[in-house]
């Protein structure tokens, strides 16, 4: 067996505080696995923070700097210096491995344990589970361990996952990650709200890269290109529901909308647009609704008395059947992009909150039949979660279909992946309701505090870690794994370099 390099020694500390002393010319890193054997057992810490330390009293040390610095001797030095100065490490136990058993660690290493940084064999209880999702490899310090990280994509996409994090620190590139990893899987349809355009790739690379693109990912875009879709959605096929917690109302123009909506039914908003003039609606009321219509949908009347929309998405004649023919793709474990690059935010929304409320509505009825069974998890990437999850949002326009779904999608088989900057904004009752948090880096003192007070493991000391967190490092923190995973995150560009090329290999192999 090769000789494990031995990085320091136990030398005090409490539970969630170990001091482990480096050895001089060894680098502990902050966020660092180490290893402290036991009989029968592995413990793995983790390094949160680091100090010096000495033997030497400060004031003789500062003597000593300053009779160097000042030109007294530059030869002065102490004796035996790596007895005497050294690092301290504080680390607290994460795991306890007890040959395939990964424990809460519930006792201290031996005092004076040796230490020694973390290998791959360590690691040998990192599987791969059924339904894997591709998070990318286990890091120790900004190290990378050939250790690959799944997670189970049934449990974990069911139980929402949130991805908070600074601009600019990897949240898009892992989910793109993540989905290259499941489109050849149709145990999961995932609904991409796409407000860059970033995903498809339309410039560069793109999940329309994947060999397995061609049967199971669907792009709406209202500027397509050939072979793919036009995003246009039929106005009547929005409900008056599909605006609840979205766009807000008045009591007056609820009314005016119930009534229009029980007159004309599906062209309801048609109705509204040309100003047909219903008993009991005052024509203040549905001059207000034109114009609310027009800002949010972009529907007009030209002079001609035809109706027209400025980002042509909404139509009152063509589209009939887009909302439809995506929520059975997702039914089908298909992965559908819609580019809403050119809408306003509230149009976005919109129809994301038609599209999911046709699936929630499908796999209600499917549970209550008892075949929900059969049917694909659903979920649904939304950017900016805050929008629609925000506390003061939910106070004031009132709960939306993607709050739902965060409360009780669970029970149906739908869940979010919700991407935020500010993950502060969402309320705790529905953070605690998201089972994996995968957490990159965060400069906002604010924010991490409400990442780690969410958090399914105790992440008390790691504020310092995540704030020094690099671009694509990431901490895996879910209810779903034994403790809270450091992950590097591939760049996706190289991540689907190399398994195109894997799958060569493999078809190669097979032929
Ligand atoms: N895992 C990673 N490894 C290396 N570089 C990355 C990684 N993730 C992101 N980047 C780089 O950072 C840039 C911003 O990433 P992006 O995913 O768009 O961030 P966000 O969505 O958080 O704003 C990317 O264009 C890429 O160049
Ligand atoms: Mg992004």
């Amino acid at each position: 067996m090769e000789e494990l390099e031995i990085v320091g020694q136990v030398v005090g500390g409490k539970t969630a505080e170990l001091l482990i002393r480096e050895k001089s010319g060894k680098k502990i890193e902050l966020g660092d696995l180490l290893i402290a054997e036991e009989e029968g057992a592995l413990l793995i810490l983790q390094v949160y923070d680091l100090a010096y330390g000495s033997q030497v009293p400060q004031s003789t040390r500062e003597l000593l700097a300053g009779l160097k610095l000042e030109g007294y001797g530059t030869e002065l030095t102490f004796l035996e210096p790596e007895l005497r100065n050294y690092v301290i490490a504080k680390a607290k136990a994460v795991a306890r491995i007890e040959g395939k058993d990964v424990k809460v660690p519930k006792t201290l290493p031996r005092f004076f344990s040796y230490i020694r940084y973390i290998t791959e064999k360590d690691l040998e209880f990192f599987t791969k589970p059924p339904n894997p999702v591709y998070v990318g490899k286990v890091r120790s310090g900004s190290k990378k361990l050939d250790v690959d990280v799944y997670l189970n994509g049934v449990d974990v996409f069911t139980h929402h996952v949130v991805i908070p994090a600074t601009t600019g620190r990897g949240k898009s590139n892992l989910v793109k990650v993540m989905l290259w990893s499941i489109l050849d899987q149709p145990n999961f349809g995932v609904l991409i709200l796409d407000p860059h355009d970033e995903y498809y790739g339309r410039h560069g690379k793109g999940l329309k890269d994947s060999p397995y693109a061609k049967d199971s990912l669907i792009y709406y875009s209202s500027t397509p290109f050939p072979g793919t879709n036009t995003l246009i959605v039929n106005l009547r096929s929005i409900l008056p529901s599909h605006f609840q917690g979205i766009v807000e109302f008045t009591d007056a123009q609820l009314d005016a909308i119930r009534s229009y909506y029980n007159r004309f039914e599906d062209e309801w908003i048609e109705n509204i647009v040309r100003g047909t003039e219903v008993d009991g609606v005052a024509p203040r009321t549905l001059e207000v609704l034109q114009r609310k219509f027009y800002n949010v949908l972009g529907v007009y009347l030209d002079d001609d008395g035809n109706l027209q929309c400025r980002s042509k998405v909404f139509s009152d004649t063509a589209g009939q059947t887009t909302t439809k023919d995506i929520v059975n793709a997702l039914e089908k474990g298909k992965k559908v992009i819609v580019d809403t690059s050119r809408l306003l935010d509230q149009a976005e929304l919109l129809i994301g909150s038609i599209i999911v409320s046709e699936i929630f509505y499908r796999y209600q009825i499917y549970k209550s039949e008892g075949k929900l069974e059969d049917k694909p998890v659903v979920s649904i990437v939304i950017e900016e979660a805050p929008r629609v999850l925000g506390t003061d949002v939910l106070a004031s326009l009132g709960e939306n279909i993607y709050s739902t779904v965060a409360r009780e999608g669970r029970k149906f088989k739908i869940g979010l992946i919700a991407i935020t900057q500010l993950i502060s904004l969402i309320p705790r009752q529905i953070l605690a309701n998201m089972n994996t948090k995968i957490i990159l880096g965060n400069e906002m003192a604010v924010e991490r505090k409400a990442i780690i007070d969410s958090a399914a493991q105790d992440l008390s000391e790691d504020d310092r870690t995540i704030a020094s967190l690099d671009r694509g490092e990431a901490i895996l923190s879910s209810s779903f794994t034994k403790f809270a995973v450091p992950v590097q995150i591939p760049l996706f560009e190289d991540y689907i370099k190399a398994t195109i090329k894997a799958e060569k290999d493999k078809t190669i192999f097979v032929g």
